[in-house]
């Protein structure tokens, strides 16, 4: 992972060209960089808030041999290395709340938007976008962001060193992704369970289909969120928005 680096001053959005690299048959591992979006992409269609030099923002191509319904599990093992990387770089106490934001207090520190090119049932590779606030200030978010963003520079009180950062965040992507392929998803499951802000928390979900009240109660061995309704029901949530009630 990160043995193949191409860095940008300025893109749209580091997304698709990752797209581009990758189906020009860029190696796995390959990180695309840089310093500054004017397009950054959430995920549901949202904006992403890209500021140069401020953040880290890169999109990551790995070609993982699972079967397509696995590849949310990649995300999920994203947000643990992410998680691990920040904790091991800052020392700061940091949860991810499902299925990929990083938080640090009630704040979101980090996102991430994955990407799936695949042809039937099998993948051909995996953009994975990761975008996080490093050394922005608090007047560096827009009115829309204060209350719900902050970075690791504003949470530490210390500017973070960007490329050691991205060198510890491949390291453990590294050791995480090379022990899931060959042991499975249980060490990201128990990994992701630790550091989760959703697990034991009232939650009200919206998915395309339907809204859903419940506890978090965790994860199911392929990586779905697991939310028990008030009957003592189980639901399995792969994908929705979710909010948070106090208990
Ligand atoms: C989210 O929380 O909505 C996901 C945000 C992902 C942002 C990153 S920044 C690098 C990459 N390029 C993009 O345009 N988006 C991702």
């Amino acid at each position: 992972i990160g043995q193949n680096v191409i860095a940008y001053d300025e893109v749209v959005s580091t997304q698709p060209l990752a797209h581009e690299a990758a189906a020009k048959g860029a190696v796995e591992g390959t990180l695309v960089l840089a310093e500054l979006q004017t397009g950054g992409k959430g995920r549901l269609g949202r904006p992403w808030h890209s500021p140069k030099g401020t953040g880290i923002w890169m999109s990551l191509i790995i070609r993982p041999a699972i079967p397509l319904p696995k590849t949310p599990q990649m995300t999920l093992l994203t947000a643990v290395a992410v998680a691990k990387t920040i904790r091991e770089e800052t020392g700061l106490p940091v949860k991810i709340k499902w299925p990929n934001d990083i938080f640090i207090g009630d704040k979101k520190v980090c996102g991430i938007l994955t990407e799936l090119n695949a042809e039937s049932d099998r993948v051909n590779y995996l953009v994975i976008g990761i975008g996080l606030n490093a050394n922005s200030v608090e007047t560096d978010f827009p009115a829309e962001l204060a209350q719900i963003a902050t970075s690791l520079r504003i949470e530490s009180g210390e500017p973070l060193k960007r490329v050691s950062f991205i060198q510890r965040l491949c390291r453990i992507f590294e050791e995480e992704y090379d022990h899931y392929l060959q042991a499975g998803f249980e060490r990201v499951k128990q990994e992701w369970e630790d550091h989760s802000y959703t697990i034991g928390k009232w939650v009200t979900l919206q998915t395309i289909s339907q809204q859903l009240e419940g506890r978090a109660v965790g994860l199911d061995e392929e990586g779905v969120l697991k939310v028990e309704d008030q009957a003592g029901q189980i639901h399995k949530v792969y994908s929705a928005d979710v909010n948070y009630r106090a208990n």
